[in-house]
């Protein structure tokens, strides 16, 4: 396919070795293989010296359920005043990776350096160990404890400007979280854009994407059930069309009263998710009263932002970079 031919082969044999190697590590009967999982997710430590503009160090907020989060300071840019601060969410279906997962680690180190923006990449509980809502109340929590301690963060972090932003599952939640954020009193954060990569939405219907197993190179329909299954506790009468999976099906929230903040969304026309992300565009368009944002990738597969040497990937930085300085402008 022509599509497939523009992703260089070294990626493309890197990705298929990764489904590969994954797949065993999800079990059918719906628990995963840790120390398998673990030896996959190479980590990256924190570095307090600038590397490529950008340091890191790390911060606890609740070590009895191993909450913290990452964060990104940039050190060489040209931006007088306050930074923006921009709170991340990992992808990898609600089962896998952190902040301290080298894809991650690196693209948050992209993302704080190009915007330039202090990242917060937080590191939430993951299934199936943890179920719905661990992970939701992880998201909420970061942001609480930013808002009570902001002492955390560099002085010139400006919380009354945040950003929420994450790929694939990390995007689900960023939608939830800032959800939840618009419907709670915070001293001082405020949260002004939502950033979704690619966001992790789903249903019992099946979408055209998911009949043809779009871009089933990197992520496929058997795989994305898995996740959900993984994701939804068990015995209580879930299913995919849950509002928090099908999100803007009707069974949807009600956001029109919410102060919901403008959003942008990335689509890979290679993914096998994009009719539900094109929905989640669509709904929020009608329902949140915002300027809702889509950018596609025609050729783009699942997680390609992870590669940076990818045209699409240094573009959507851009796109990021651009969608958040022209927010900070708005509420200056
Ligand atoms: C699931 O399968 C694994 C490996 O086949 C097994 O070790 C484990 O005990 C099983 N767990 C449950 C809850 O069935
Ligand atoms: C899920 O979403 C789709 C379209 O967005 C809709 O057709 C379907 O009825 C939804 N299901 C529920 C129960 O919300």
């Amino acid at each position: 396919m022509e599509a497939k031919a523009s992703l260089p082969l070294k990626i493309r044999v890197l990705l298929f070795l990764l489904h590969a190697a994954t797949k065993s590590a999800y079990r059918p009967n719906g628990t995963v293989n840790r120390r398998l999982l673990n030896l996959l997710d190479l980590k990256a430590p924190p570095n307090p010296k600038p590397f490529k503009g950008v340091k890191s160090y790390d911060v606890s907020v609740d070590p009895s359920r191993n909450l913290w989060f990452r964060a990104f300071v940039p050190t060489d840019h040209r931006r007088p005043g306050y930074l923006p601060v921009v709170v991340y969410f990992h992808g990898g279906g609600f089962v896998t990776f952190g902040p301290d997962s080298r894809p991650f680690d690196a693209l948050c180190r992209r993302l704080s350096g190009s915007i330039p923006a202090v990242v917060v990449s937080v590191n939430y509980r993951l299934a199936p160990e943890h179920r719905y809502p661990a992970q939701y109340e992880d998201g909420f929590e970061a942001l609480k404890f930013l808002d009570d301690n902001p002492q955390e963060l560099p002085e010139n972090a400006d919380l009354s400007r945040c950003f929420i932003a994450g790929d694939s599952a990390g995007g689900n939640l960023g939608h939830h979280v800032a959800k939840r954020a618009c419907q709670s009193q915070f001293q001082q954060l405020r949260v002004i854009g939502l950033m979704a990569l690619q966001p992790f939405f789903g249903g019992e219907e099946r979408t055209e994407s998911e009949k043809k197993q779009v871009g089933s190179l990197t992520l496929n329909v058997e795989r994305t059930d898995w996740y959900w299954r993984t994701f939804s506790p068990p015995g209580e009468g879930w299913d995919r069309d849950h509002e928090v999976i099908n999100v803007s099906g009707p069974r949807a929230a009600d956001i029109s009263r919410l102060d919901f903040p403008t959003t942008l969304i990335f689509v890979g026309g290679m993914d096998v998710l994009q009719d539900w992300q094109r929905r989640y565009y669509e709904w929020l368009k009608r329902s949140s009263g915002k300027e809702v944002n889509l950018v596609e990738y025609p050729n783009m597969v699942h997680g390609f932002y992870a590669f940076p040497e990818l045209l699409e990937s240094k573009q959507l930085i851009l796109e990021v970079s651009k969608f958040v300085n022209m927010q900070m402008e708005r509420y200056s």
